[in-house]
């Protein structure tokens, strides 16, 4: 048994975006081993359906709206939670959204969305919920999701590359905030590498240049064909949350190829090159 049955087998976890994909995954998992689970999306609809079948099996959960793009709303959610539930043990700041096309072709509103969602959306989470954990005093635990994105650079989803460049920084100063502060919070960054999730489902571009309908499809059959199952990816990702790693990973391998890739790229010092495999994904 990992260490995962015994740290999260009681308490309240609040995850953001949970009503698909890898936050409602692991909000499934969470349910099972004994947590009170808060499944935060924005729509209504799938939220309850994730905390439904959590119920179905035993588990406690409530399906709670929120736009995490607005972060007045996540200060209503911690004071929702706080209020009936009590102090949260873990919050997962995963909601996020893919944007593929030219940057000089994606309209202001997806630009906008993209970074609140995926960048603001993590910072306000923590604002909102952190205050409360430290002052409670206890052991608890922060994990925001970052990406194998956030060590690669990648020509038409750069709005998602450094909104991931940006999570990872973002954690790894919070890490060492809560060290500073002397707050018994762990931080982790959890590094998916390809979950099936419905990140690329063709409804999730709307707002996208046109022109970006092909490479959404390309990825979207990308990840259904070799993404990794999503649950297995869920039960990794609270295993190591529970060994309070900084470094979560789903495949590790992936994560130390783009990070060594990465690295390289620095040190070198060179101009960025299109590699063979990104211009062979780019040609529609
Ligand atoms: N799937 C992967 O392989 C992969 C890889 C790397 C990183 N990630 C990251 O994992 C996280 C989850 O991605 P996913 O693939 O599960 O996506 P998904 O599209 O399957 O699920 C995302 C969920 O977030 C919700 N959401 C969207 N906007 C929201 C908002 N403004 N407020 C609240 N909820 C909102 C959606 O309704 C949906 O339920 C993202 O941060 C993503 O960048 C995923």
């Amino acid at each position: 048994m990992g260490k995962d049955t015994d740290v999260f087998s009681s308490g309240i976890a609040v995850v953001t975006g949970a009503g698909a994909g890898i936050g409602s995954g692991l909000a499934r998992r969470l349910g099972a081993l004994g947590m009170t689970v808060i499944v935060a999306d924005i729509n209504m609809d799938k939220a309850e359906q994730v905390a439904a079948s959590i119920i179905a099996g035993g588990g406690k959960a409530e399906a709670v709206r929120v736009d995490v793009s607005v972060p007045a709303e996540l200060d209503a959610l911690a004071d929702h939670v706080i209020k009936h539930h009590g102090p949260v043990k873990l919050l997962i700041n995963n909601a996020g959204i893919e944007t593929l096309g030219y940057v000089w072709e994606i309209p202001a509103d997806r630009w906008e969305k993209t970074l609140d969602i995926n960048i603001h959306g993590v910072v306000h989470g923590v604002r909102a919920f952190a205050p409360h954990m430290i002052a409670h005093g206890a052991e608890a635990y922060i994990a925001n999701l970052a990406s194998v994105g956030s060590f690669g650079i990648m020509p038409t989803q750069t709005s998602y590359m450094m909104s991931k460049h940006a999570i990872q920084s973002f954690s790894e100063c919070l890490y060492l905030e809560m060290q500073v502060a002397g707050a018994p919070i762990h931080v982790s960054s959890i590094i998916p590498g390809m979950l099936k999730t419905e990140i690329f489902n063709a409804e999730a571009g709307e707002g996208e240049p046109a022109a970006a309908a092909a490479h959404r499809r390309k990825m979207f059959e990308m990840m259904r064909d070799y993404g990794m199952d999503l649950d297995e990816g869920c039960r990794l990702f609270v295993e190591q949350i529970a060994e309070k790693k900084f470094w979560v990973h789903s495949q590790p391998d992936m994560s130390r190829d783009m990070i060594a890739a990465r690295a390289a790229f620095i040190q070198s010092q060179e101009a960025p090159a299109l590699s063979p495999e990104v211009e062979h994904l780019l040609q529609h």
